[in-house]
């Protein structure tokens, strides 16, 4: 009778043993799993052991690389020198040095065109023009028999071409910052021409002409350069 006691005894410490080590393996076996979680492979691990994975990374460095260098191509302002400005009749000014405030710029652009030097524009505005140039168009490239005509331009990386016979080319052309403002002027007779060079963004201008001007054949020459 007690020889059984024992037994049953022994055989009930037996099983608990039994079930604290299959709860210490559970355990084990539980922080095994999160270890073998925490290193298992990462996305890029994955990635690398592709078959044919060197090519397709160089395909997309190349890409990133290219639209890196675009980017800074855009926003990166041009080199440019006054002497140049001075052929294209133009003057420019970053947008902050022509901020009054915080509240951005304003400015009048023939008295700024005047004080800065840039002469034969409109001084006085019969007809006004406001406009917008999107990313690869232009406007312009035409001449006008009965205007002077001053711009403002602001917005975008622009390039600004205007007729000038002492230029080799017959003509002067600048580039305009995407943070840069313009003022620019085109006597009577002097072709001109704006095109947005821009990746993203919009030209906008102002044309203040002290004519009223008809868009017609007599009065205007169209397409004057064949190479924009
Ligand atoms: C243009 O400007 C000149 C002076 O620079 C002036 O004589 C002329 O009347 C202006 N207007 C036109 C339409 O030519
Ligand atoms: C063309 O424009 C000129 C100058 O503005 C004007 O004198 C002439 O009458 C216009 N011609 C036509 C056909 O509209």
């Amino acid at each position: 009778m007690r020889e059984m006691r024992v037994e049953r005894e022994r055989e009930r410490e037996r099983n608990s043993n039994t079930m604290a080590t299959q709860r210490r393996m559970s355990y084990i076996n539980n922080s095994q799993t999160t270890t073998s979680q925490q290193i298992r492979p990462s996305i890029i691990t994955w990635f690398i052991q592709r078959p044919y994975p060197i090519p397709f990374l160089l395909v997309i460095f190349l890409f990133l690389a290219w639209i890196s260098l675009r980017t800074q191509h855009v926003s990166r302002t041009p080199p440019h020198s006054s002497h140049r400005d001075a052929l294209a009749n133009l003057v420019r000014f970053h947008s902050s040095h022509v901020a009054k405030d915080n509240r951005g710029w304003l400015f009048d652009p023939i008295a700024l065109a005047l004080d800065s030097g840039v002469s034969g524009g409109a001084v006085t505005c019969s007809s006004l023009h406001v406009g917008e140039i999107r990313p690869g168009k232009r406007r312009g490239n035409h001449r006008h028999h009965d205007c002077n005509e001053t711009f403002l331009i602001w917005g975008a990386a622009t390039r600004f071409r205007l007729e000038n016979s002492r230029e080799n080319d017959g003509y002067a052309e600048v580039t305009i910052g995407r943070d840069e403002i313009a003022v620019a002027a085109s006597p009577v007779n002097t072709a001109h021409a704006l095109v947005n060079i821009d990746s993203t963004r919009s030209i906008f201008f102002l044309g203040c002409q002290d004519n009223v001007i008809n868009y017609n054949a007599s009065s205007t020459d169209f397409n004057v350069w064949k190479d924009l």
